[in-house]
């Protein structure tokens, strides 16, 4: 009989800091026993994890929105996973949570951790587990909260995202196309920006890997940029900068081009555009809006039950596969929320 005490729980660490990309040599295996939760405190074993770019920046030394991960600790992850025992009255064993796991098999939060881990249970109602990790998610809040928030959409309005076909980019796309924007993407390859024109029903979509972004923006977005949500920074988002109208907003959410820069972090060239077009760049952090992520979701979930929104997510298996999976964000190889599954539901 399997009981608490003989299980292992296995776990991935950062074992050093990275200079440029992350290798297998950045991260430590390994295996701890699992301890049953004291007063308040719940056991979850992980189903699966959220992997996304901001853990490259959790990796370096430095101030940032959020403490860098130590060294010997294991690596941040936000993930979905199932109640295996419990001695906190709000969660009973069975239930389907999502919170701040880390990747490792079973996370012990004790009872004074519960909300700074984040710990929610999920309602599969709503949406699957991966959709829970995807638009119900993180990167879904950032897409819905950077869009509604800071972007102020209005219908007849061109948007134009980058990154488009990733976890947010989908998220931001078709929401504004459900606020009745025009919306442009911009992704790397033919497959994913057909994808969100004949799948996601974008307006159109560059392929920044075929070259001449300014161009094909002065085509698709004639009249100018209203909004630009940019997920990806360097030289895209001086492209962007270069179409902006008068009283654009642009949502500066990521620059996943910079994160494994070995050199300076490549600034934007054309800002006086913001000057010339009385308009503004401003960043956001998901974080800041967690007391109204569940309006966003009953709003979200409502999109996805009656079709006007879809989830696509990209699942590699197994633990010991995260070094690898996690480096598929930096070459575009996801199509689509890149998820790490840990075990069967
Ligand atoms: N501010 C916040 O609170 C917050 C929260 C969540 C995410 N983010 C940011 O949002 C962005 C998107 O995150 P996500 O989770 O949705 O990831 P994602 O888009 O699902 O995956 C990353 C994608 O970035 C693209 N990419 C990689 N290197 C690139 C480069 N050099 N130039 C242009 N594109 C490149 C690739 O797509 P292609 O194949 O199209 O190149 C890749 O698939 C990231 O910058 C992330 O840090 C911010």
């Amino acid at each position: 009989m399997t009981t608490i005490a003989n299980l292992a729980n296995h776990q991935v660490r950062l074992a050093q800091r990275p200079v440029g990309t992350p290798g297998r040599e950045c991260w430590s295996f390994t295996t701890e026993p699992v301890a049953e939760p004291a007063e308040g405190g719940v056991l979850v074993k992980t189903l699966a994890l959220s992997l996304d770019p901001a853990m490259r920046g959790w990796m370096n030394e430095g101030k940032s929105y959020i403490p860098p991960v130590g060294i010997g600790e294991v690596m941040r992850a936000g993930g979905i996973g199932r109640v295996v025992a419990s001695k906190n009255p709000q969660f009973a064993v069975g239930d389907t949570v999502s919170a701040g796991l880390g990747v490792q098999e079973y996370c012990l939060i004790a009872g004074d951790q519960v909300k700074r881990a984040g710990l929610f249970k999920i309602d599969l109602r709503a949406g699957s587990m991966t959709q829970w990790l995807n638009v119900l998610g993180m990167p879904g809040m950032t897409g819905y909260f950077g869009l509604m928030d800071v972007g102020m959409p209005k219908p007849g309005e061109t948007v134009v995202v980058s990154g488009a076909a990733g976890a947010v980019g989908q998220t931001v796309g078709q929401l504004a196309r459900i606020k009745g924007c025009r919306v442009v993407g911009i992704a790397g390859g033919r497959a994913k920006c057909d994808w969100v024109v004949n799948e996601l029903g974008f307006d159109a979509c560059i392929d920044y890997k075929a070259g001449n972004v300014k161009a094909a923006l002065k085509e698709h977005a004639p009249k100018g940029v209203d909004i630009y949500f940019d997920n990806v920074g360097g030289e895209i988002l001086d492209d962007v900068l270069a179409r902006i109208g008068r009283g654009a907003r642009i949502i500066i959410c990521g620059a996943i081009s910079q994160y494994n820069n070995t050199t300076p972090v490549q600034g934007p060239k054309n800002y006086l555009s913001l000057l010339v077009n009385r308009a503004r760049m401003e960043g956001i952090v998901v974080f800041d809006y967690a007391d109204r992520y569940h309006l966003a979701v009953a709003e979200m979930a409502g999109y996805l039950k009656d079709g006007r929104m879809k989830s696509k997510e990209d699942i590699v298996e197994g633990l010991d596969n995260f070094p690898e999976a996690l480096l598929k964000l930096f070459s575009g190889a996801n199509f689509g929320k890149l998820v790490l599954k840990v075990a069967d539901a």
